[in-house]
């Protein structure tokens, strides 16, 4: 199935009434267990590599995994650049045939010092005429998701929240597809449960005429996830939810086979060492999550 752009993913979202699901691969499991929970419930996908993935491999490699699986797909998918951090970081992904990028001009370069909304808006700006040249969406980001520890986390998220009028001009002056929004939502897992301020949200989708993005999904609870599509979220970003899908499933093989040695030795066999017996459990681990968010997501049979 061709790849596609990740505007015309929201369009077909937005007249269906339901949030595509983002997921970030980072190795080849990963990869095809997020196409595999795609398939599975034959819905539309966004394939996420995020920046920071670049610290652990150089991105061609992961690149060209993932587009090769892409072309096999039997739903459309949109390939994005998650929190690229600049303009270089995000013409790099240009040159891959990504079909959408996100820009996060709202923190530095470091991932941690926020940039004024002026340095977001040129940032933003500059980004979008170029993607748009080449026919790419673009996603940028407005308040502060940040990480656990943020305002929210403080209980006091009113600081973070995207402001609803600020929304409106920065995507009028910026001409972005998608937005993400700072609703009460953080990356990472959550010390308790997060609060999502639904009304803010209204707020903005009622001001802003671009899908809404929702970041930091791990830990938010359905019922938060469903009425958040209901009040116009069309993209949900997944990440730590995986991560944590693998380590337990790569816990319990590892377990289980201590025994199983424990065993061998006894009988003074040598062990049998297999990395597969711990890769395959953990690429199913990580696709019946994938599954699980899309039909939460309401976009399973919309492919
Ligand atoms: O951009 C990626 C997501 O915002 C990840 O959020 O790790 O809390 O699921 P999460
Ligand atoms: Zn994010």
């Amino acid at each position: 199935m061709p790849l596609v752009t990740s505007k015309e993913l929201m369009q077909n979202a937005e007249r269906g009434g339901y949030a595509v699901g983002a997921f970030n691969a980072i190795n080849m499991e990963t990869a095809q267990a997020i196409i595999g929970a795609a398939e599975d419930e034959k819905s539309p996908l966004i394939m996420q590599i995020t920046q920071t993935t670049m610290n652990y491999t150089e991105p061609e490699e992961l690149v060209a995994l993932v587009f090769a699986l892409v072309e096999k797909s039997k739903v459309p998918i949109a390939v994005h650049l998650d929190h690229g951090r600049s303009f270089e970081i995000c013409m790099r992904f240009l040159r891959f045939g990504f079909t959408s990028v996100m820009i996060d001009g709202s923190l530095h370069e470091d991932g941690k010092t926020p940039r004024s909304y002026e340095e977001n808006i040129e940032i933003t700006k500059k980004v979008v005429d170029a993607a748009h040249a080449l026919g790419v969406s673009v996603e940028a980001e407005l308040g502060r998701l940040g990480q656990i520890g943020a305002e929210i986390e403080t209980g006091d998220p009113g600081k973070a929240l995207t402001d609803p009028e600020q929304a409106k001009e920065f995507v009028d002056i910026t001409g972005v597809d998608l937005l993400a929004v700072a609703i009460g939502t953080t990356h990472g897992l959550y010390r308790g449960t997060p609060t999502i301020v639904h009304d803010r949200l209204e707020a903005i989708n009622k001001t802003v005429d671009v899908p809404l993005v929702m970041h930091g999904g791990t830990g938010v609870p359905d019922d938060a996830v469903v009425k958040a599509v209901q009040l116009g979220i069309r993209k949900i970003n997944i990440d730590t939810q995986m991560r944590v899908a693998w380590y337990d499933a790569t816990r319990k093989v590892i377990e289980e086979t201590e025994k199983e040695f424990a065993s061998l030795d006894e009988l003074g066999q040598v062990r049998k060492y297999d990395i597969r017996k711990l890769l395959a459990p953990a690429r199913q681990a990580v696709r019946d999550t994938v599954r699980e968010r899309i039909r939460v997501f309401g976009s399973s049979g919309k492919a």
